[in-house]
């Protein structure tokens, strides 16, 4: 471990969030300097307010960069690039980069990454486990019926506990600078086979309903989504889960020497918690 990593924190933007919350645990337990980067971090870290950057990044040795919403809306790969430029300045050597599958915007956020001149390590994911659990499709999955625009295409749904243990390899120790890691899980799943997964974990009925992507974009709209997040919901749903993701990598494995996660011990892990049970709705 690089002497700079012990001593300066690493910055793990979205430190919150599904995957940075688990790097921030993970660094901490290393016994190693954390500064969480979100709105509600200390300094505030705000992606749309470039004045909360300089204090973020003040004395930072290293960055897990996490960009929200995604790399794919409008205008991210300009802030994306200039954060990292300013990071570079301000004396940053490595960096994890979030990146997702499929999206060509998210390929060329990677590339401005590259660009900055960091010691980078690029974390080009597919669709996370926890989206049914800590995001958007939890209501789904509480209402019992998952209405989404997936039709029967498969995904190699990846845990973000496996981002993470990527995440903090790549950070700490040797052997990952440059490497381009495609991560997916061990398996691919339709959004029939994680209903049925999920509902034998948590014990319930839960039924996948594949529905058109209009319908999808008017049932969010009316349960209170704001327009923005719509869009870009349809647009991953017809760009990135349309089937060119299906097949499964060996990039946890590159990355760890170890497997990834399967659906289904995440799905008996998470129903464990109560996530899912009928009382939490
Ligand atoms: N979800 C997936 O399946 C998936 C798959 C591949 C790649 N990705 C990529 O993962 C990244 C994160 O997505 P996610 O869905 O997992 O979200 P997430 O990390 O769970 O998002 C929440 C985090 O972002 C912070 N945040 C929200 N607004 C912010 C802002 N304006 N400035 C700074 N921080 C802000 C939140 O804290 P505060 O509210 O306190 O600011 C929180 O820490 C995206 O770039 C996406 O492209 C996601």
């Amino acid at each position: 471990m690089k002497d700079n990593m012990t001593t300066k924190p690493t910055l793990v933007l979205g430190g919150t969030g599904k995957t940075g919350r688990r790097v921030a645990k993970r660094l901490k337990a290393r016994g190693l300097p954390v500064r969480i980067g979100c709105r509600s971090g200390e300094p505030p870290f705000d992606w749309e307010d470039q004045s909360t950057w300089a204090p973020a990044l003040d004395g930072v040795g290293s960055v897990y960069l996490s960009y929200y919403p995604d790399l794919a809306v409008p205008g991210a790969v300009d802030t994306v690039r200039s954060f990292a430029e300013q990071a570079v300045g301000t004396g940053v050597l490595r960096m994890a980069l979030l990146s997702g599958r499929g999206e060509p915007e998210a390929e060329r956020a990677e590339q401005a990454v590259r660009e900055s001149g960091a010691d980078l390590t690029i974390l080009r994911s597919t669709w996370f486990m926890q989206n049914f659990s800590e995001d958007y499709m939890l209501d789904h999955v509480l209402s019992g019926e998952m209405r989404l625009p997936a039709g029967d295409v498969l995904t190699p749904f990846l845990d973000c506990g496996d981002i993470a243990d990527v995440a903090v390899a790549a950070l700490t120790e040797d052997g990952h600078v440059g490497q381009l890691y495609e991560l997916t899980g061990p398996r691919s799943l339709t959004f029939a086979e994680v209903a049925a997964e999920i509902g034998t974990a948590a014990g319930r009925e839960i039924r996948y309903v594949p529905v058109s992507l209009e319908e999808h974009a008017a049932d969010a709209a009316e349960h209170g989504v704001p327009p923005e997040v719509v869009d870009l919901l349809t647009y991953l749903f017809s760009e990135v889960v349309d089937g060119r993701n299906a097949n499964t990598t060996d990039g946890v494995q590159r990355a760890l020497g170890r497997p990834p996660t399967d659906f289904v011990d995440y799905a008996r892990a998470t129903a464990a918690k109560g996530v899912w049970a009928e009382a939490s709705r």
